[in-house]
């Protein structure tokens, strides 16, 4: 499904050249021209708790996962070609730890992504690009140093997990009226692609996103209202929850009324031209406008969204 090079170790012809696809990530770096890629069966002589780490992870060295197009692979695919430090018993050249810590968010997420080359795509436009929030934050599992978080597969549902971070939120899925993401019944990756930024080929980001679960809402209806084709569902509703049935974001005449004004205007006082339709009287009481105008999202019927 992606486009990685699988080598198997100790087969891997040693390519003094960098692939394209590292670059990316050792590009930063002044490599030593002399300096050649190893292979990370060297590494297990001297880093034998590393490499028990990740004898247990998806990027374990026996299977020899490498970067498409080049061959450097495993522990070099980070650390750089590693021939003079391996020479030298740990003493020659090597991208340290200390190097590695100075790199911004995204010059971390490169390291992954030379890899991972389907995520490059629209990271850079993810919600955790420029936060200093990088891959390894979230996936410590799978990587050999420190992590912000305790992984995904530690929690009930995968909403907990963004939860660590996110507690400012959790708010919201506690209203009386909300999304059930703390029960469960939908993830918080249900609609935040926090690996990938919002798809440019689409109309309308937030729509498509409730729409995926709400398609009756888009119709295709003879008269659209124009609030929900052209606007976004966020014009009436809350995403997470709200106060108000329906997650509206107001209750009562307020949530129509901050586009439709004109229907208060009062053909008496010479503003007729305004409101075709005087709803004087219509307003009193407890009326709210979609008992009246009950199709709000479009109707097949009438122009003014009635169902009757
Ligand atoms: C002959 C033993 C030996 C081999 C083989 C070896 N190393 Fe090392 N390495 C050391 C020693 C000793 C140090 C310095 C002490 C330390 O910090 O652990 C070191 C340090 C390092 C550091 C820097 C640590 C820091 O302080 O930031 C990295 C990164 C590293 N090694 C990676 C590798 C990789 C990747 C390989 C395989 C390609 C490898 N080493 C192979 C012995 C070795
Ligand atoms: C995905 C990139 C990546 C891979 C693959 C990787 N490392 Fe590291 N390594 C790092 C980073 C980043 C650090 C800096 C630690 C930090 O940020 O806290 C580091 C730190 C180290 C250190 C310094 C000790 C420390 O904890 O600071 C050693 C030694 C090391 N790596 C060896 C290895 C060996 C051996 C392998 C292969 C078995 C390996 N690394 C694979 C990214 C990687
Ligand atoms: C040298 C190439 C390479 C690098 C560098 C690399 N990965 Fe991977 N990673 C892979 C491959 C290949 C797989 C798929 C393994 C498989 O087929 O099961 C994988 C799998 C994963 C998985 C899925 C694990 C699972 O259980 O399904 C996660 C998460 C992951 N990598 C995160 C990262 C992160 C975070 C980084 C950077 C810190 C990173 N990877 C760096 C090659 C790489
Ligand atoms: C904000 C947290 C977060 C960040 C940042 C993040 N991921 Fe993930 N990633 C996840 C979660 C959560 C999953 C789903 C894991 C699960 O369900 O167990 C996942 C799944 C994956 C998988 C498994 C295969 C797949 O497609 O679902 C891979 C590979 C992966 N991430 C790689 C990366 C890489 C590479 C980066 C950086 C470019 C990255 N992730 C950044 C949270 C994150
Ligand atoms: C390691 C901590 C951490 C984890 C885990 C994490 N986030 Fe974040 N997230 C942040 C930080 C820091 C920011 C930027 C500051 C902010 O807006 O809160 C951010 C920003 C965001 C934003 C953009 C907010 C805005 O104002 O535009 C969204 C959406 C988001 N994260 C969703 C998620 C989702 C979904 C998950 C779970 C897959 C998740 N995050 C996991 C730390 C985290
Ligand atoms: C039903 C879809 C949906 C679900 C589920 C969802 N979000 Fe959101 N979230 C949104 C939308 C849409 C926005 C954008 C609001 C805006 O643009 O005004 C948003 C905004 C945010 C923001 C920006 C700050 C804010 O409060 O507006 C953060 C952070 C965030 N969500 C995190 C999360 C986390 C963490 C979860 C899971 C616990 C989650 N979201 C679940 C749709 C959702
Ligand atoms: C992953 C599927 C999914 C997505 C995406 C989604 N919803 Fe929902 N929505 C549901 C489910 C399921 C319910 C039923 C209540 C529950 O179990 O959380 C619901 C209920 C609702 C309700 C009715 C609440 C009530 O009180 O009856 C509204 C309004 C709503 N969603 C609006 C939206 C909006 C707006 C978006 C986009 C920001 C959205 N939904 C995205 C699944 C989804
Ligand atoms: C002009 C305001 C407005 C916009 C824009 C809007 N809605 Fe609504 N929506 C409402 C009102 C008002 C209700 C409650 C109707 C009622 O209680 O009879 C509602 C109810 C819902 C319900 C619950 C339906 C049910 O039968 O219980 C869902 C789901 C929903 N909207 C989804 C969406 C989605 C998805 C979008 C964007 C495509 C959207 N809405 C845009 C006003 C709006
Ligand atoms: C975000 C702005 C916005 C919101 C909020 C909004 N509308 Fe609209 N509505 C419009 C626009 C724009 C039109 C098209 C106006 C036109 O064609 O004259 C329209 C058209 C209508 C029409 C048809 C008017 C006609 O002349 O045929 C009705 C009825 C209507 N809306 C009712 C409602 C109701 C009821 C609500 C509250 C649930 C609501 N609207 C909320 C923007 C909005
Ligand atoms: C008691 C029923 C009722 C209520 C409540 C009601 N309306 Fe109407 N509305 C009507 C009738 C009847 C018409 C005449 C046109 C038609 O639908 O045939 C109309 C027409 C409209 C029109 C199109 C004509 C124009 O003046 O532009 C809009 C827009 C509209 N209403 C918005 C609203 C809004 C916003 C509210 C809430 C503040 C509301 N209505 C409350 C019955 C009602």
């Amino acid at each position: 499904m992606r486009g990685y090079l699988r080598i198997v170790v100790g087969s891997a012809i040693i390519l003094a050249v960098q692939a394209a696809g590292a670059a990316d990530h050792l590009g930063h770096f002044e490599v030593p021209a002399t300096a050649t890629y190893v292979g990370s069966q060297d590494c297990a002589m001297c880093h034998e708790d590393i490499v028990a780490f990740y004898q247990h992870s998806a990027h374990s060295p026996e299977r020899g996962l490498g970067v498409a197009g080049s061959g450097v692979y495993g522990c070099e695919a980070c650390h750089g070609p590693a021939s003079g430090h391996v020479e030298g018993g740990g003493d020659g050249w090597i991208v340290t730890g200390a190097v590695l810590r100075g790199l911004s968010g995204d010059q971390r997420a490169a390291m992954c992504t030379q890899c991972h080359v389907s995520m490059d795509l629209h990271y850079a436009d993810s919600p955790h690009a420029g936060t200093g929030i990088s891959c390894a934050d979230c996936h410590g599992d799978q990587v050999h140093y420190g992590s912000k978080t305790r992984p995904a597969a530690d929690f009930r549902n995968r909403s907990e997990f963004c939860l660590q971070c996110h507690s400012a939120v959790v708010a919201d899925f506690r209203l009386p009226f909300r999304h059930r993401v703390l029960e469960g019944h939908l993830a918080c990756a249900d609609c935040h692609d926090h690996h990938r930024g919002p798809d440019p080929a689409a109309w309308d980001g937030v729509n498509q996103t409730c729409l995926g679960c709400h398609p009756q809402m888009a119709g295709p209806f003879v008269f659209e209202h124009s609030a929900v084709s052209g606007e976004e569902c966020l014009s009436c509703h809350r995403p997470h929850g709200s106060h108000h049935d329906k997650l509206l974001n107001q209750d009562g005449n307020g949530l129509c009324l901050q586009c439709h004004f004109e229907v208060t205007f009062r053909a008496a006082d010479g503003w007729g031209d305004w409101g075709r339709f005087s709803h004087e009287g219509l307003l009193a009481g407890e009326a709210r406008c979609y008992d009246c105008h009950r199709d709000v999202h479009g109707s097949n019927v009438s122009p003014t969204f009635w169902d009757r």
